[in-house]
């Protein structure tokens, strides 16, 4: 293994979120670079190689981990098996970064950060909402003090629904909408804020479109009490039309700031034959629409894998941690606690079910 020069790396996965991180790579190239991809269905993890000219596939992760010059690796798996792949490339020695949801427990999220720091490896909680350019620019100006004392943090993401199987299977996902996206929602207003104690968690949590398919909740609205008084108010939907949407606003007693993460970079546009590709998860390109240009470097997903490498060689502090993706599953557990209660639930919240759903899916069915 090499302490200097670009940093390679190896992706687990070979689908949506894997090919968005061999991209981001490639987008930004001077501090890192894939050499490997492992995916168990044959054949996928060939295909992506050979998109990117990555030059080494593996069937079994295991057997990436056993390749020496590999320092990195990240994690773009479903849910369930983020806890094992991680633990796994730790005992290897390799930094991990790790898709979010973190996990599917705490106890997990305990032992994940736990033997990432007895291996001396970085856990990186590869949540991209803390360098989407926009959102960082609004918090830069909240920092100079644009806003004064901010008061109400809003974050949204809305779409029609996954695009695989296992997000709407909550053994395999931990959760529905509000797992999928509220938690970018949770760690957004966390981070934006300075990273406060949470105080209390209210969230109103449904299935309104999907209850054919899952048992998850397809729409959430969850609002987080903070100690410093402030509020973060997430919204989340599985069951919106139309592509995917991504809300920030930030209200202060000096000010006002509203980011929408794919207005300002997309055109308007009116098509009758339709075209190629507008925006994440858009089901049709005619009519109107409203393609987005540099989409990943609009969500910010290669400037966050620059700093996870640059983490690695000791240039930058990691800002994206395995305890922040704690904190969101900790608060994950109480919204869907709050749910199933229909009250607002108190900090720090001890979970009584197994995975964050469970807080709901036991008191609902009662
Ligand atoms: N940051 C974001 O905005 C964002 C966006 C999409 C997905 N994600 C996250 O990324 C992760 C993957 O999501 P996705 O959309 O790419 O899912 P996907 O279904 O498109 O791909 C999942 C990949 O995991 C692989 N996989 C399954 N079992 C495996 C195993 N045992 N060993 C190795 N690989 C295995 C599959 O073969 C597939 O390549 C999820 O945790 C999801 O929440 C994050």
């Amino acid at each position: 293994m090499s302490s200097k020069g670009k940093v390679k790396v190896g992706i687990i996965g070979s689908q949506f979120e894997a090919d968005i991180h061999a991209v981001s790579f490639q987008m930004m190239p001077e501090e890192a670079e894939v050499v490997a991809i492992a995916s168990p269905t044959p054949g996928n993890a060939e295909k992506l190689a050979a998109k990117y000219s990555i030059p080494r596939v593996f069937l079994d992760y295991r057997e990436m981990l056993k390749e020496p010059d590999i320092e990195m690796v990240t994690i773009t798996a479903p849910n369930y098996l983020h806890a094992q792949m991680t633990i796994d490339i730790a005992n290897a020695g390799k930094h991990v970064v790790c898709e979010k949801p973190l996990c599917m427990t705490l106890a997990e999220a305990d032992e994940m950060i736990d033997v990432c720091k007895r291996k001396g490896v970085l856990l990186a909680y590869a949540e991209e909402l803390f360098f989407t350019p926009k959102y960082v620019k609004a918090k830069e100006m909240a920092d100079q003090g644009a806003f004064g004392k901010v008061y109400l943090v809003k974050q949204s993401e809305k779409h029609f629904g996954p695009h695989s199987g296992w997000f709407w299977d909550v053994d395999r996902a931990g959760g529905g909408a509000l797992m999928d996206l509220g938690c970018h929602g949770i760690a957004f207003c966390y981070w934006f804020l300075g990273r406060p104690a949470i105080k209390s968690i209210y969230a109103q949590l449904a299935t309104h479109v999907h209850g054919d398919k899952t048992k998850a909740d397809d729409d959430a609205i969850c609002i987080i009490e903070f100690e410093n008084g402030a509020v973060g108010m997430i919204e989340d939907s599985w069951c919106r039309r139309g592509g995917m949407t991504d809300r920030t606003e930030v209200y202060g007693d000096a000010g006002v700031t509203y980011a929408d993460l794919h207005m300002g970079n997309a055109l308007p546009t009116y098509s009758e034959r339709g075209y190629g590709y507008a925006v994440e998860k858009a089901p049709s390109t005619s009519g109107w629409s409203y393609p987005v240009f540099e989409e990943h470097w609009n969500y910010g997903i290669p400037q966050e894998m620059r700093h996870f490498a640059r983490c690695v060689r000791g240039k930058e502090t990691l800002d994206a941690t395995g305890e922040d993706g704690r904190v969101v599953m900790q608060a994950l557990y109480a919204a869907y606690a709050s749910a199933g209660l229909s009250q607002k639930v108190q900090f720090p919240y001890v979970p009584t079910g197994k995975k964050p759903i469970d807080e709901w899916l036991t008191r609902k069915a009662k």
